[in-house]
C-alpha cells in the first residue's frame, strides 16, 4: 500500500489545495458554519502537503513555521483508507521536511482520540490536556536534533 503512495507540497489556493480543505472539513469539522479556508486560519506562508494514491488525494497536513519549530496541523487520512499506515507515512514526510530544513522539533495539538496515533509515532505529551472547540487536546512533540 505505502509503496504506491506519494506525498508532495501543494500550492496554496490551487485545485489540490481545495480538495485538501474539503477533506479536512469532512474529517475535522468544527462547529457548524465554520470553515478552515474562509476563517483565514490557513495562510499562504504555511506549507501544505497532500498524499496521493495514484491520482486520488487521500491525506493532508498543514505545517506552520514558528521560528526554529514546526507546528503540524490538521493531519487527516480519508476514512476508508485509515489504519493502513498512510497517516504515519504522512507525518514521517513532515519530519523529513523539518529535518532537512533545520527545524529543531515538530509539534501538534492532538485531539484526544488521536493521541495513540502520535504515541505510536514517538511523539511525547507536553503539559496538561486542554480544550479547543470543546474537544480535549494534548500538545505532543517530537525533537529532531
Ligand atoms: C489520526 C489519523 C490521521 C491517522 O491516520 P491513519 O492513516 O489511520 O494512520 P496510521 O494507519 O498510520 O495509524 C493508525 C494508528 O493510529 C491509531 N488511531 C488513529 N486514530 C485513532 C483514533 N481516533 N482512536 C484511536 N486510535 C487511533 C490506530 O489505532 C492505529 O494504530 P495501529 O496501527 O497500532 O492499529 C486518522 O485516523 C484521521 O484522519 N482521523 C480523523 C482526523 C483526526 O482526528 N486527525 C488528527 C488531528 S490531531
Amino acid at each position: 500500500m505505502n509503496n504506491s503512495i506519494h506525498f508532495k507540497i501543494i500550492t496554496f489556493g490551487g485545485d489540490e489545495y481545495k480538495k485538501s480543505v474539503a477533506l479536512r472539513e469532512e474529517l475535522l469539522r468544527k462547529p457548524p458554519g465554520s470553515s478552515f479556508a474562509s476563517e483565514g486560519l490557513e495562510l499562504k506562508d504555511d506549507i501544505h502537503i497532500a498524499g496521493f494514491l495514484g491520482q486520488e488525494l487521500c491525506a493532508t497536513v498543514v505545517l506552520v513555521l514558528e521560528g526554529d519549530v514546526l507546528r503540524m496541523q490538521r493531519v487527516a487520512t480519508k476514512s476508508h483508507l485509515q489504519n493502513k499506515g498512510i497517516g504515519s507515512t504522512l507525518i514521517a514526510f513532515c519530519e523529513e521536511y523539518a529535518q532537512k530544513h533545520g527545524y529543531k522539533s515538530i509539534y501538534c495539538h492532538a485531539k484526544g482520540t488521536a493521541i495513540p496515533f502520535y504515541l505510536k509515532n514517538k511523539y511525547v505529551a507536553e503539559g496538561e490536556p486542554f480544550e479547543e472547540y470543546g474537544i480535549s487536546h494534548q500538545k505532543m512533540r517530537k525533537n529532531l536534533r
